[in-house]
């Protein structure tokens, strides 16, 4: 969009990379944001400075919250059909109902009616980045990349690499993943917004010589993520540990085939050992944190105040299909809860971190996303804390923005997101008849 927008509203976000994030955070109560050209202006107190912008076109969301554009660190683009699955914990759910679903992505029609689906829950939900698994197949990430960048989004995605311990039909070889993966790099990374990620499912799933080759891709081209799954379920560590001997514990796996660095995002560590944590922070690689995958699927409480402890970054995630929701408000509120679990309470402020410029800061993205400063692209969401009778009693009296947060990652989810902004462009606004039209295949 041409033209300079001024947003008139509550805004929240963190300025800096913190170790606090309880006291880093800026707060304008009647705050502006400006933007043009899809990029962040200026951000500031209202009354003071719109005068600077008497060409804005003035949006008035006074009484709503505005925060930068969620990241989801860690979700499944083909399993957005099988949300909410009965019974199994993580190795049998895989068989029984993960493994059948990602098949259907071979079709490329199919795939590409699902990525409408699955980028409109994004945004519906405030999220603006998600690091996502496709499936398989190319051509599935292909139709992902296509409909992320025909709303300008900075979407991070990689085709899952397996070559093993999984049905024939959903099998790639090692010369197959490394040259798919070649082939999706060139064509989508640092195309538009768009970035890519060596996706090797997980170990049990790789033989040695795809992840050797794995590796090495990473090693040719080394500003691309990496994400994969790391002890998850006591099951699956002793797996890896069978398949693996000669490896020192489950990181080291990866860690031998060069797939450890800044940039590389490892799905749970609920189980680390302490060689594990050390071996994370010396290589600023990161953990994503998905509490409602990891309460759903039985995995176990991810230590959240060890992580700090050791200094190895984290972000929040979904896990889309473990997890059971695509809102990180909603993910966030169960993080509370697997903290307080652990004995430790997460302030608000630190859960939004997790989820915008604490993200950004693990992916060394926060140039362009995570915070609301002047020169990053202009990602962000509003939030209407009274979005529905409950909430608005709620607020009635109350109104710090830590509470408002709070009580928000208790209560709301997609309900709660007035309008979504990616790239200064409203993808999502509410009550629209969209969703069902998408759904329907309509649009
Ligand atoms: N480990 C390997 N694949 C998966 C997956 O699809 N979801 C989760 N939660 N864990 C995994
Ligand atoms: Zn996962």
């Amino acid at each position: 969009m041409k033209t300079t927008q001024a947003y008139r509203a509550s805004i929240v976000h963190f300025p800096n990379k913190s170790s606090c994030p309880k006291q880093d955070y800026q707060y304008f109560e009647d705050g502006l944001l400006v933007t043009r050209n899809g990029k962040i202006e200026f951000i500031g107190e209202y009354k003071n400075h719109i005068n600077q912008y008497p060409d804005a076109i003035i949006h008035d969301y006074s009484g709503k919250l505005l925060l930068p554009g969620f990241i989801d660190s860690h979700l499944h683009f083909p399993q957005t059909e099988m949300l909410a699955s009965f019974g199994e914990q993580l190795l049998d759910w895989l068989t029984d109902y993960t493994f059948p679903v990602e098949r259907k992505f071979a079709d490329p029609k199919y795939a590409g009616h699902i990525a409408k689906i699955f980028i409109r829950q994004l945004h519906r939900h405030g999220t603006t980045t998600g690091m996502v698994y496709s499936s398989v197949h190319k051509q599935a990430a292909d139709a992902l990349f296509q409909e992320a960048a025909s709303h300008n989004m900075l979407l991070i995605a990689g085709k899952v690499c397996m070559d093993r311990h999984c049905p024939d039909w959903l099998q790639d070889t090692p010369q197959s993943a490394q040259q798919d993966s070649a082939a999706l790099i060139e064509k989508w990374h640092n195309n538009g917004r768009l970035k890519y990620a060596i996706t090797p499912r997980f170990a049990p799933t790789s033989s040695p010589e795809q992840l050797q080759a794995l590796g090495e891709l990473a090693q040719q081209y080394p500003d691309v993520f990496i994400q994969t799954h790391l002890s998850e379920n006591h099951n699956e560590i002793a797996w890896v540990k069978e398949l693996f001997p000669e490896r020192k514990n489950y990181l080291d796996v990866y860690d031998h085939y060069g797939l450890l660095r800044k940039g590389a995002v490892f799905g749970h560590g609920i189980h680390l050992e302490q060689a594990e944590w050390q071996r994370l922070q010396e290589t600023q690689a990161s953990i994503a944190f998905c509490p409602t995958s990891n309460l759903f699927l039985g995995s176990g409480l991810f230590d959240l105040a060890k992580a700090e402890q050791e200094n190895v970054a984290v972000m929040l995630a979904t896990d889309v299909g473990g997890g059971t929701s695509f809102s990180m408000l909603k993910t966030m509120g169960e993080a509370y809860k697997i903290c307080q679990l652990k004995g430790n309470q997460m302030d608000p402020m630190h859960g939004l971190y997790l989820m915008t410029q604490g993200a950004a800061v693990g992916l060394g993205l926060e140039d362009s996303i995570g915070n609301l400063n002047p020169g990053t692209d202009a990602d962000f969401v509003i939030l209407d804390p009274e979005f529905d009778v409950l909430s608005a009693l709620r607020f009635e009296h109350h109104r710090t923005p830590q509470d408002m947060l709070f009580a928000l990652s208790m209560l709301a989810d997609d309900r709660a997101i007035t309008a979504t902004f990616v790239a200064g462009t409203a993808v999502y606004q509410a009550n629209t008849q969209t969703d069902t039209q998408i759904i329907k295949g309509a649009l």
